[in-house]
């Protein structure tokens, strides 16, 4: 017994000293290694924020505490869900992380109903929705979930052995066979999904655009939104700028059933192939999708749908400017994570300045002017 755990002292202090030389070797101190191995974690880790967020969204959870109209305890969530008692502490979990990630928040809950009279700390207190969870209400429900989807999560997956073959196509492709839109084509579900997500992000974002860029529509009498999807944008212009006549193209079977006002219409085409013209051409995530030689097409035909002889008018781009001005590193991180979720599903990019700036002067534009819209910009490009 004596040997063997004079053998055991040797071992563990051998192992000490390959730990000690280990850290040693990559000349860090204790604290500085343990710092880095919670970096590591934390990063590896990320997808728990997503994953938590996509369930939070599946039990409808932002609508059933909107519902309740005050501060609901977590007993009380628990019967509105009406799951087993059995999970309630998982729920818990979950909502503590949510909460700690600012979609919920704890508020006390000042009615005289039975849960006062339990002990436990988070009785006294019920979840409140956050701006964030309120945007889930509504237009952000399917955003936050269709890509946290099987078909957007896939290309992951084969991203590495993408990396390292070295062939053309997308990550997208390589897990599905084709290209994002040509699979949209055949799975209605996906794409009316996606075009959903689009639709809830230009709820935002136009009634945001309406009301602080008016400047923006001075002069303009008639604007196309190229690649609009299902009209949100366009819709939000034609509204609040009544004299403004608007156009929406997209391809045929995402304007298919889409239906117009006095002064909006939805034109089934391919913007590559032309554009109709107008005093102002909107390009919202557009530009993004694509490389930049199919960017320098789509600009060419943007500049013959605003240039003519009786008028020069603009094209305005709501887009990424990665790194602007102004951003902070919060910004940033979402900027350079969208740029990598555009590497996996389409051939396209986040752009800096001056690569922006190269694409305009390249297809035929003089200037252009940045004005930051939160994490986007909107770019206002002239002949
Ligand atoms: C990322 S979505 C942006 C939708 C919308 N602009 C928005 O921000 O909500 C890209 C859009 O481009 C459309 N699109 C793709 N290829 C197109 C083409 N060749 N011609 C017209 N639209 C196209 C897609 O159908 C989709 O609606």
């Amino acid at each position: 017994m004596f040997l063997y755990n004079h053998y055991l002292q040797i071992l563990l202090t051998f192992l000490h000293c390959i730990a000690w030389v280990a850290m040693a070797e990559i000349g860090a101190k204790h604290e500085e290694l343990l710092q880095a191995q919670a970096h590591l974690y934390k990063h590896t880790n990320y997808y728990a924020n997503s994953m938590s967020l996509k369930c939070a969204v599946e039990l409808s959870i932002p609508e059933i505490i909107n519902h309740h109209g005050k501060p609901m305890t977590h007993s009380q969530l628990v019967s509105a869900l009406q799951i087993p008692q059995s999970r309630s502490t998982h729920l818990y979990r979950l909502m503590r992380l949510l909460v700690h990630n600012g979609f919920f928040t704890m508020q006390k809950v000042h009615d005289h109903d039975e849960h006062l009279q339990l002990e436990l700390q988070e009785e006294l207190e019920g979840y409140v929705l956050t701006l964030s969870s309120k945007l889930l209400l509504k237009d952000h429900r399917t955003f936050a979930t269709a890509f946290l989807g099987p078909t957007f999560q896939k290309p992951w997956q084969v991203l590495s052995g993408w990396i390292k073959g070295g062939e053309g196509g997308t990550p997208f492709e390589a897990a599905h066979g084709k290209g994002i839109w040509d699979y949209g084509l055949e799975h209605p579900d996906v794409s009316n999904l996606f075009n959903e997500a689009m639709a809830g992000d230009s709820s935002v974002v136009s009634s945001v655009l309406v009301t602080e860029c008016k400047a923006m529509f001075e002069g303009v009498t008639s604007l196309v939104d190229v690649g609009g999807g299902i009209g949100v944008t366009g819709r939000a212009i034609a509204e609040a700028f009544p004299h403004i006549k608007c156009h929406v193209l997209d391809r045929p079977q995402v304007v298919a059933s889409c239906k117009g006002r006095e002064n909006l219409e939805f034109v089934a085409g391919d913007m590559f192939q032309g554009i109709p013209s107008a005093d102002a051409v909107l390009l919202k995530w557009i530009l993004h999708d694509w490389n930049d030689e199919d960017c320098l097409k789509i600009l060419k035909r943007c500049r013959e749908a605003i240039v003519s002889k009786e008028k020069v008018g603009k094209v305005i781009i709501i887009d990424i400017v990665v790194d602007h001005k102004g951003g902070n590193h919060d910004s940033t991180e979402l900027q350079l994570m969208l740029d990598t979720v555009l590497m996996i599903s389409v051939d396209g990019r986040e752009r800096s300045e001056r690569e922006w700036e190269k694409l305009f002067m390249e297809s035929g534009f003089t200037s252009y002017k940045i004005t930051p819209l939160g994490f986007r910009s909107v770019i206002e490009v002239f002949p």
